[in-house]
């Protein structure tokens, strides 16, 4: 008997297994009803009492070593079973991203048509003072602009204010350097306007600024016919209409054709067939004067256009209040675009 036991013993310490089937079978091949221990303790009753105690002792051992063995056994298999259920070859679990501003993509597609005709991006404070948002620009003293129900005034003397167009970025280039200047100064501006559909306090624009020897009013022309087939589809025609800047003269507002009817008249362009884009102009030489810039020897043309507005025309948005709403539902419909 003593020798079984032995050889039971070492069984069971060269008995290996991860299979749970097999572990099962081993517990009850030892631990069963009908399994080696129970027919031991069977046998051992019939053993002579001055054995009892040693064959005992090892019965109990082998009882458990098999438990111990079997516990070992089954908590490898469990963990080995739980690594199995992360497949790492699967691919992973897709993550949503999130999309672009449509001011964003449209404000990235205008820098890239004038950066391709080597217009740097020049950037400024949306604080400003009067003199670079007004003086500086020609504007006269008791213009309305100056006014507080156009301009959010955040002190009164010295004048801080929130900048009502990015033409004061446009001052600081040419106040800090020389021409060839050819720079477009994207950027938010502010106006004390009511909130509704159509106008907003807060909004993006893009203005654009040439000063060199020789610039002329064909110049600029060109300069928008390019922008204007490049955003719009080359079929784009342009109409310049004859305007008033305080800082540019000769001024003029751009319209285009009709994106929607392509001249024809519609709801869009209300039977016009043309959209008003933007304001532009040859730079008034007293500007020119107040930036240090040699008026006698060089020419300027500048143009403005709002982001919003351009937007519009190319995603049909006609809620100006939606560019700011963050709702999720208007945002990922421009997932597409990068
Ligand atoms: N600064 C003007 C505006 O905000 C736009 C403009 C820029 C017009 C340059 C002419 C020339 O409306």
């Amino acid at each position: 008997m003593i020798e079984n036991i032995e050889q039971y013993l070492e069984e069971i310490e060269n008995f290996q297994s991860t299979d749970p089937e097999e572990i099962e079978a081993f517990r009850v091949k030892y631990l069963g009803r009908k399994g080696i221990l129970n027919s031991l303790f069977a046998e051992f009753k019939e053993i002579p009492n001055e054995e009892k105690p040693k064959v005992g002792k090892q019965i109990n051992e082998l009882k458990e070593k098999t438990q111990n063995k079997v516990n070992e056994l089954k908590s490898v298999s469990k963990k080995k079973k739980k690594t199995q259920e992360f497949d790492l070859t699967l691919p992973s679990y897709p993550f949503e991203t999130g999309s672009r501003h449509p001011i964003s993509l449209t404000r990235k597609k205008i820098i890239k048509i004038f950066s391709n005709l080597g217009f740097t991006i020049s950037e400024g404070p949306e604080m400003e003072d009067d003199w670079h948002v007004f003086s500086a620009l020609n504007f006269p003293e008791a213009h309305p602009a100056r006014d507080m129900q156009d301009t959010f005034f955040i002190d009164r003397n010295p004048d801080v204010l929130l900048r009502t167009h990015t033409s004061s970025v446009q001052v600081r280039v040419m106040k800090n350097s020389q021409p060839p200047i050819r720079t477009i100064s994207p950027g938010r501006v502010f106006r004390n306007e009511a909130i509704s559909a159509r106008a907003h306090c807060i909004f993006h624009q893009v203005e654009g600024l040439y000063v060199d020897k020789d610039v002329s009013f064909s110049d600029l022309k060109q300069t928008l016919i390019y922008f204007a087939k490049e955003m719009f589809g080359p079929d784009t025609e342009i109409r310049l209409r004859p305007s008033f800047f305080p800082f540019t003269e000769p001024s003029a507002e751009l319209d285009i054709s009709c994106t929607l009817c392509g001249g024809e008249g519609c709801n869009v362009c209300k039977y016009t067939g043309f959209l008003e884009i933007l304001g532009c102009g040859m730079v008034d030489p007293n500007v020119l004067e107040n930036c240090n810039i040699d008026s006698t020897k060089y020419t300027g043309f500048a143009f403005g256009m709002g982001i919003e507005r351009i937007a519009q025309l190319n995603y049909n948005v006609n809620d100006l209040r939606l560019y700011f709403e963050n709702d999720k539902r208007f945002l990922d419909q421009f997932k597409s675009e990068f």
